[in-house]
């Protein structure tokens, strides 16, 4: 791995934030748990530290804490919100519990002073504050670089030591000097440079999986999206023909999907593909069945066994590609997660290398979601595949409420496309929802086509904006943008007769309806 900026995670919910700017500045970061030994990151060439916010005051006893060796390391430090607070107390400030926590916006004056860390600022800008706790007394050595009506210590520096606190969060898009103020720290603090790009990692990443891979056969799930794309494009480039692509089309996929994937991946991409229809297998076993977990559990169990029996006939198969995103290892280490209640089975090929003894090749561990987008285009993706829109791994069976037919399929193909027709080409639209799709409801209504009554289906329209899938709110979709949507649906679609659109925003809801 480069010389990295580690980032140590107190429990804040902006913590990957931090790292994903940091990257956008072309400077390559992890994020570690708090209390990380500084002997875990002095061999893995650590070029500066991060200390993140936390939910915690650093004035209750037992409050995380780092190892203070990393204070005494010498390297570059910043320390955000709690972070600040963190670092202030070992360095001998005074802090104080606030009458009234300070949440919010907030008016940053820089006034008068100079330093590196807030070179070529504006002397006033907009930032986001979220604390209980303030400093007082700045610790020995240290200069107040910033203030805020309510907050006197809101930015603070040792440039000697090169050791800083901000009380706000440079992080978040509400401060709108945010992404300057960390640039100013990396570069001109620590002196880094951008030169983590994806035109630069492409070649030491195919070297890497060439010594993992050996002479060995490798195996990869292709399911359309962008994260098995560009993982088994990559893994192609760097093994070329040791690499066997599945591709399994389970008969929920959206109109014309199957062949422009398979198109992409066989013509331009030149992969080895496999394409297996396992349409009518998926669909008999779904029958009748009207229980969202148990469509997702069947739909994970069929891929599993359709993916075995593929695999059986290549002898020699040692690794599985899978597209694990860096989010998904920072999740599986935190605590939370492993304690949070589980709303949905997520599919994906999580239960293949158990059971299959595979060991695992997962060349996109380190990268962010628009980082994989960005390999993809270096990697000569195309566009429609690197900008698709998340699919779930079970497909239209989540979109379709109750029993999953060969008609109903058909009805929530076509609404779809249409909704996706009509989306794509739609100009201007700010910002662009991330996801946008019809579900299938099991409402029927009255309603009056030509001279006759009828008594057809319900479509709901959903589109979503979001940054990860996370949290999301409704689009405020254009009306006419809507008309056009219901129009053509209810025109065009055999059986239905009603379109509603869905304002609610997850939470409460979530992005999809099952
Ligand atoms: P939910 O419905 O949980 O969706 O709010 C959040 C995001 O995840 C996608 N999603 C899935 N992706 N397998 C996947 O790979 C799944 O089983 C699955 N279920 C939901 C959903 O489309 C949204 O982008």
């Amino acid at each position: 791995m480069p010389p990295t900026v580690f980032i140590l995670d107190f429990g804040a919910q902006y913590s990957q934030l931090i790292a994903r700017r940091t990257r956008e500045l072309g400077v390559y970061c992890e994020i570690v748990p708090f209390d990380v030994r500084w002997e875990a990151l002095r061999d893995r060439e650590p070029v500066a530290i991060i200390l993140s916010g936390g939910p915690e005051s650093t004035l209750v006893p037992g409050a995380p804490d780092l190892d203070r060796q990393i204070l005494e390391s010498g390297l570059p430090i910043l320390g955000i919100c709690y972070g600040m607070q963190l670092l202030a107390r070992h360095l001998g400030a005074e802090l104080v519990k606030l009458d009234h926590a300070e949440y919010g916006p907030a008016t940053l004056s820089l006034d008068g002073h100079q330093d590196p860390l807030i070179e070529a600022l504006p002397r006033e800008s907009r930032v986001w504050m979220s604390h209980g706790d303030s400093v007082v007394k700045l610790p020995p050595g240290f200069a107040e670089l910033g203030s805020t009506p309510r907050c006197n210590v809101a930015a603070m520096g040792d440039r000697a030591r090169r050791i800083y606190g901000v009380q706000f969060h440079p992080e978040v898009v509400h401060t709108e000097i945010g992404k300057q103020l960390l640039a100013n720290f990396l570069y001109r603090v620590a002196g880094l440079d951008a030169s983590w790009k994806m035109e630069n990692i492409v070649d030491s990443a195919i070297a890497q999986i060439q010594q993992q891979v050996g002479n060995a056969k490798v195996i990869c799930a292709l399911s359309g999206g962008v994260d098995s794309a560009v993982a088994a494009t990559l893994v192609a480039r760097a093994i070329g023909e040791q690499l066997t692509c599945v591709f399994v089309d389970h008969g929920l996929l959206r109109k014309g999907e199957a062949e422009s994937v398979l198109a992409a991946f066989r013509d331009v991409l030149h992969l080895n593909v496999v394409a297996i229809d396992a349409r009518r297998r998926f669909l008999d076993k779904l029958a009748n069945v009207e229980d969202p977990e148990r469509k997702r559990i069947i739909i994970g169990h069929e891929f599993i066994a359709v993916f075995e029996e593929e695999a059986a006939k290549i002898p020699g198969v040692e690794f599985l590609v899978q597209g694990t995103l860096y989010p998904d290892v920072i999740e599986s280490k935190t605590p939370q997660s492993k304690a949070g209640h589980k709303i949905k089975s997520h599919h994906n090929v999580g239960g293949l290398p158990e059971r299959m003894n595979f060991k695992l090749l997962e060349p996109l561990r380190a990268l962010f979601k628009d980082e994989v987008r960005d390999l993809g285009r270096v990697l000569g993706l195309p566009e429609h595949i690197v900008q698709r829109q998340p699919f779930p791994g079970p497909g239209l069976a989540v979109r379709i409420i109750g029993d999953i037919t060969d008609e109903r399929l058909e009805i929530v193909r076509n609404a779809d496309a249409i909704v996706r027709d009509e989306i794509d080409n739609a100009k201007g639209l700010k910002p662009h929802p991330w996801q946008y799709f019809a579900v299938l409801t099991p409402v029927r209504s009255v309603g009056v086509m030509g001279d006759g009554r009828t008594y057809a289906n319900l479509v709901a329209v959903r589109a979503i904006t979001s940054e990860d899938g996370m949290t999301a709110d409704w689009a405020r979709l254009p009306h006419e943008l809507l008309e056009r949507i219901s129009t053509r649906i209810v025109n065009e679609v055999q059986g239905v007769n009603r379109v509603a659109y869905d304002i609610t925003s997850k939470p409460p809801a979530t992005v999809e309806w099952e």
